[in-house]
């Protein structure tokens, strides 16, 4: 199976919103990363045949080779597809079983296959005992469970999801990730997100966009070696913090838990920023930072730990 994205270009009037994009996918995790506005969203919409390329054409191959382009496949493509987008829209009035056995009958799902799935998709986004409740009474965090659990309803080959991780807490986050790696062998995941730690270890191929074009793309483990020896690690009391900042690009600071007057500093820069720093090796999120920070109006993140 093979689902490849040829010279997609999307304007919204005036706005270059995607521009020649291209993407060949086969069956595993690709990450899409880019900063807000990059065109990750729009990119999403096209390839689940919900919004109108402006120029482009998606193709998709089966197992057997024949390849076709999605835009003449309709339903048959759509049933083979799993979407969660960023915004769900979901009835307030139905309960979460409700909605489920309703996107059941709009993906074409036979009645005894929905009603063995339903209670297992429910369980598998932890929302078994919400099953019968109103989704006007959800959380952010449920409602984004819920719609995950209509994505994967079906077992789709493909799987486009939109910000998956966006409202969940730290436990779930892991959950979700940890289900979306065990369920990737035969299937396309193709996930945008902003939260690089979620995507860093099971990604084969993170695809780094901004502006409407591919800026990078590679496996996470390529793009972080390529900020190697850059990173770096050092100790500040805590006025010399400020005196660091406005010299590097400082992406963390946290509180020693030994001496709380003194952070420890994560550093990006070409050269050793202070007589005590050591470099460190690179994560997926330190070439994020390399690569966006300046754009992000870039903001170091102090965690205050209990002291
Ligand atoms: N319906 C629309 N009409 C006009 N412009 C749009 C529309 N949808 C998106 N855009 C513009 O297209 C660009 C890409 O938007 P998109 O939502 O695809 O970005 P994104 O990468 O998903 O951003 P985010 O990280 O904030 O979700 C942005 O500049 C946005 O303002
Ligand atoms: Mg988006």
């Amino acid at each position: 199976m093979e689902l490849s994205l040829q010279n997609i270009t999307k304007t919204y009037g005036k706005h270059l919103a995607l521009d020649r994009f291209s993407l060949r996918m086969t069956p595993g995790i690709y990450a899409l990363l880019g900063p807000n506005g990059a065109g990750k969203s729009t990119l999403l919409h096209i390839l689940t045949d919900n919004l109108k390329a402006s120029g482009g054409t998606v193709v998709y191959t089966d197992d057997s080779g024949v390849s076709e382009p999605v835009a003449s496949m309709g339903a048959r493509f759509r049933e083979k597809l799993g979407f969660m987008p960023q915004a769900p829209s979901m009835y307030r009035n139905f309960s979460a079983e409700r909605f489920l056995w309703y996107v059941a009958s709009l993906k074409g799902m036979r009645r005894a296959q929905a009603a063995r799935q339903i209670p297992e998709v429910l369980h598998t986004v932890d929302l078994s005992d919400a099953a019968k409740w109103r989704i006007g009474t959800f959380s952010g965090g449920m409602k984004q469970r819920l719609s995950l659990a209509q994505a994967i309803l079906g077992d789709p080959e493909i799987l486009i999801l939109d910000e998956p991780t966006a409202w969940l807490d730290p436990n779930q986050r892991i959950a979700v990730r940890n289900y979306l790696s065990q369920i990737a062998l035969n299937k396309i995941l193709l996930i945008a997100t902003h939260i690089v730690a979620d995507v860093e270890h099971i990604a084969k191929e993170v695809i780094v966009m901004d502006k409407g074009r591919i800026v990078t793309k590679g496996s996470p483990m390529a793009l972080a070696q390529s900020v190697c020896g850059r990173v770096w690690q050092a100790s500040a009391c805590a006025e010399d913090v400020e005196a660091v900042q406005a010299r590097h690009r400082v992406t963390a600071i946290s509180p020693q838990p030994s001496d709380p007057s003194r952070f420890t500093l994560r550093i990006l820069s070409e050269e050793k920023p202070t007589s005590d720093a050591r470099m460190v090796a690179p994560t997926l999120e330190d070439y994020y930072l390399d690569t966006f920070g300046e754009q992000a109006g870039f903001q170091s993140s102090i965690y205050m730990e209990e002291i």
